[in-house]
């Protein structure tokens, strides 16, 4: 059932370190954020104005885009900041698009799980993938909206029926549980963060996010217990924000940072780059889950191949075998949303 692809060791090592390259001459992209006004999607924009090979950075929501594009638009970078208010909006927002990142949607607050959601979030997800089937079908679609583990295939199906799906260039953006396993172990063991490497497989859902902590670079190890403990720690540290913020919504400004990690890695992977290497949540068939997190090497393309998920420790079988049957549930709902649809 799981395959046990092992993956290159120096391959592990550029997980975080190609970012700063992006900086270089290369192709000019032009990025949608879809929820631009909200508490991602203002961090993420102003984040992505400082990525130097962007060359438009269009904003859209349905409230207050025009503020937060004159305000972007004034910083001394190159991208050319636009807003665009409302559905009557969105195509022009779309047009000539290379990537667009979804955070529209409403968060989580405390005591909701990211499945408590889907009632919302897999509407307006729907939605705006009809735009990008119809206006820039070829554009890479990396999707923050919760509950990932659903708007991914949601996504997917909308993009489906309108013969324009790609597997290879829809997104789950898992990003901030690697950056999250990446602080919480190099704290634990007083690593250089900035070279602590954890890749993380599986959904973006507590039990169904799997840290693979045994094959962290550089390698480390822990008692049983306190491994338990930071799997997790990893696992709810999502609620962990949630609940300090106490009603105010859910990680913003740390997800904001895990995007644009994220969108880097797909302009340097645009850009030709080699060996860049990113986890996100995409169509798998790693395990007999239909859509699985896994390290992916990208290209020009999008996902050029699937590294899968290395040799697990037991330890680590038994998150995948917990993991599992609610990922399979979670997709499911989401098919089956829009064959309702
Ligand atoms: N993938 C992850 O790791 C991760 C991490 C944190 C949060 N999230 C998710 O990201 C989403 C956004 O979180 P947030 O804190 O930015 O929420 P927020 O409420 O602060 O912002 C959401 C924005 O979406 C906009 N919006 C709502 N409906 C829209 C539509 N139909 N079209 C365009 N824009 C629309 C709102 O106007 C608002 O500006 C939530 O679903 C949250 O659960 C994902």
């Amino acid at each position: 059932m799981f395959s046990r692809i092992a993956r290159p060791s120096q391959t592990l090592c550029l997980f975080r370190h190609h970012f700063s390259t992006s900086s270089k001459v290369g192709k000019d992209v032009k990025v949608a954020v879809l929820g631009a006004a909200g508490g991602i999607g203002q961090p993420l924009s102003l984040l992505l104005k400082e990525i130097p090979l962007i060359s438009h950075l269009n904003l859209y929501d349905i409230a207050h885009t025009p503020g937060v594009a004159a305000d972007l638009s004034h910083i001394e970078t190159r991208a050319k900041v636009a807003g665009f208010l409302g559905p009557e909006e969105l195509d022009k927002c779309l047009e000539g698009a290379n990537i667009v990142l979804i955070p529209a949607g409403v968060p989580r607050k405390p005591g909701m799980t990211r499945d408590d959601l889907f009632n919302t979030n897999a509407g307006i997800v729907r939605d705006l993938t009809e735009r990008v089937a119809h206006v820039c079908p070829t554009a890479m679609l990396g999707i923050i909206t919760n509950p990932v583990n659903s708007t991914v295939p949601i996504a997917s199906e909308v993009l489906k029926k309108h013969g324009v799906y790609d597997p290879k260039r829809v997104f789950g953006v898992t990003t901030l549980d690697v950056v999250r396993s990446n602080t919480f172990i190099a704290e634990a063991k007083a690593l250089d963060v900035s070279k602590t490497n954890v890749p993380v497989i599986g959904g973006h859902s507590g039990v169904t996010i799997i840290p693979l902590i045994s094959q962290c670079t550089p390698p480390v190890s822990f008692p049983e217990n306190e491994r338990e403990k930071l799997s997790v720690r990893i696992q709810n540290a999502g609620t962990e924000v949630v609940e300090a913020k106490a009603g105010a919504g859910s990680a913003t400004l740390s997800m904001a940072y895990a995007a644009a990690q994220f969108c880097k890695s797909l302009i340097d992977a645009l850009n030709g780059k080699n060996e860049v290497v990113q986890c996100a949540f995409v169509r798998s068939d790693v395990t007999d889950a239909t859509y699985f997190s896994t390290p992916l090497l990208l290209g020009k393309n999008g996902v050029e191949k699937n590294l899968g998920m290395g040799k697990l420790l037991d330890y680590e079988v038994n998150l995948l075998k917990a993991a599992l049957p609610e990922l399979i549930a979670n997709i499911k709902k989401g098919e089956e949303f829009v064959a309702k649809s």
